[in-house]
């Protein structure tokens, strides 16, 4: 059985790429949903390159004549006439703005509505065909259609893909690992949309020459493909729990390998954020996924599913947790980096893959942009492992995880208590020596702790909170130093304070070389 349907994948590629361009944008969108295609399948259509023959220059000059209120000549510098790129909804030419600036104008193509009404009946068609002849590899093919329709509309709207590329420039200005290119509102309308050029090497064809084994035009380029991957799946992790502002269309062709390896992002037709209180419990998921806590994964992924109307909650929760148990003891089995030669995904991108699977079967929905996040996360790794890189979601999402945890602590420490500290400080050592000890060892035995707002399961929260006594520590230290250098001649009844400063100076780093051998 398993023989026969091999070829199956490729079937769907080709039927895509023969049933027109349209179609195999169809395909780049299905290739980054493993939830609703086998992972085959995805992988397969990841390799889809939407590339159309190219509208003549007589129609594109026609269009922005029409769409920017004159002749492009008179409102660039120059403008080539063969673009550097077509696809199926869209081509793009590399022009000059009177500025000197070179820029990206992204041309919509001609009757693109009528073309999409009727290749989305044709895709309705193909459906019901497919799930006729009872192998259908889509999870539910009407909820299917219906995404690919809202998609495909919303592509259309070149004013919403400059607002979502607004945002998302305005978000990573500072960033030094991706570069999103600035748009130009007042050459840019609901069908033509301007934005910087980016230069380097579509990622795309970063990964033929990977699959080809040729290293040249990498090497001319200066690329590091392992360097590329670890930030890609980094920069998701960051659009999604940071910026709270993510692309959601991470496929090959969208991403721009640049500069020391600097990536590129393009193309904002599709965007998405998390509600906040979504987005919080789905950082609770993932951190409990990081910290192996169970019962906390549960907890979580319930608050974050809605029951559809023939949702089994407890058929839900016994298979939920028969996966993850699988996972948990395959990860202490196999560390975090847990993919191993010839495996497609990290066992944490099946393991969510596996959960997303299971919620569908028992009609435990997921909120769309969740789904959308998902597909994020899982078309970065996915890039990631073709470019043959080690990175994946369990290596680099671990540490992101941990640095997220440490910057929600430092961003709850209030900074009015932590001056009342150093002044209680202050008084302690003061007032007797003694008293600083005792402080020292209640903060290394744990009972100071600081109030640190937690939304976490338990296991999450013990370790959050041996990062804020770390934290605090910390803080101590840096206030015994600068008392040793303020008043390191300062007395108490004529007994010297330095010697007892500096021991509790040891005394503090030697607990905080506790707590972090703990954390470790
Ligand atoms: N600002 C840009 N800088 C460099 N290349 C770009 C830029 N915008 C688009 N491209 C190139 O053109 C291609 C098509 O543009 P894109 O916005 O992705 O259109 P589509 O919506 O048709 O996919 C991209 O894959 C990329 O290679
Ligand atoms: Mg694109």
């Amino acid at each position: 059985m398993a023989r026969r349907a091999a070829p199956r994948p490729q079937r769907l590629r080709d039927l895509l790429v023969r049933l027109g361009p349209l179609f195999v944008k169809i395909g780049q969108f299905l290739a980054l949903r493993p939830d609703i295609l086998p992972q085959e399948y995805c992988d397969e259509l990841l390799q889809l390159v939407d590339q159309s023959p190219a509208e003549t220059w007589e129609t594109v000059h026609a269009i922005l004549t029409r769409e920017l209120g004159a002749p492009p000549e008179e409102i660039f510098r120059t403008i080539r006439h063969r673009p550097l790129a077509a696809g199926s909804i869209a081509q793009v030419h590399l022009a000059r703005l009177r500025n000197g600036r070179t820029v990206a104008v992204k041309v919509q193509r001609p009757d693109l509505e009528q073309r999409v009404d009727r290749d989305l009946r044709r895709v309705r068609w193909l459906m019901r065909a497919v799930d006729w002849s009872g192998v259908s590899p889509f999870a539910s093919p009407d909820e299917v259609v219906a995404e690919l329709e809202r998609w495909l509309r919303q592509e259309l709207d070149f004013t919403r893909e400059l607002r979502n590329q607004q945002r998302m420039y305005d978000a990573t200005t500072r960033d030094d690992i991706v570069r999103v290119p600035r748009p130009y509102a007042h050459l840019s309308t609901a069908r033509v949309l301007t934005g910087e050029y980016l230069p380097g090497l579509p990622l795309s064809k970063v990964m033929r020459h990977v699959r080809e084994g040729s290293q040249g035009l990498l090497d001319r380029y200066q690329l590091d493909t392992g360097i590329l991957a670890e930030r890609l799946i980094e920069t998701a992790l960051d659009q999604i729990f940071r910026i709270r502002f993510f692309h959601a269309d991470m496929h090959p062709g969208n991403l721009i390998a640049m500069r020391d390896n600097v990536i590129g992002l393009v193309d904002f037709g599709l965007t998405d954020v998390l509600d906040p209180t979504v987005e919080r419990r789905q950082a609770d998921f993932l951190s409990a996924i990081y910290n192996n806590d169970v019962n906390g994964m549960y907890r979580s992924v319930v608050q974050i599913l809605v029951e559809g109307p023939h949702a089994n909650l407890e058929s839900f929760r016994r298979d939920f947790f028969n996966e993850t148990n699988r996972f948990v003891a395959e990860r202490s089995d196999r560390g975090w980096s847990g993919r191993l030669p010839g495996e497609d995904r990290s066992q944490i991108a099946d393991y969510m893959v596996a959960v997303v699977r299971v919620a569908r079967v028992h009609d435990m929905r997921l909120p769309a942009s969740v789904l959308s996040m998902y597909r994020t996360l899982l078309a970065s790794e996915s890039v990631a492992h073709q470019l043959r890189s080690d990175a994946d979601l369990g290596t680099v999402g671990r540490g992101f995880f941990r640095g997220l945890q440490i910057e929600k602590t430092l961003s709850d420490f209030d900074p009015n208590s932590v001056i009342e500290w150093l002044m209680q400080i202050n008084d302690l050592v003061r007032s007797g020596p003694r008293n600083v000890q005792q402080v020292l060892s209640d903060l290394a035995e744990g009972r100071f702790v600081l109030p640190v707002r937690s939304h976490e399961s338990e296991q999450s929260r013990r370790a959050s909170s041996q990062r804020a006594r770390m934290i605090s520590l910390a803080v101590v230290s840096v206030a015994l130093a600068m008392l040793l250098s303020g008043r390191g001649d300062a007395s108490v009844a004529g007994v010297p304070l330095a010697p007892f400063l500096w021991a509790a100076l040891v005394l503090d780093l030697a607990a905080m070389f506790l707590i972090w051998r703990r954390l470790e």
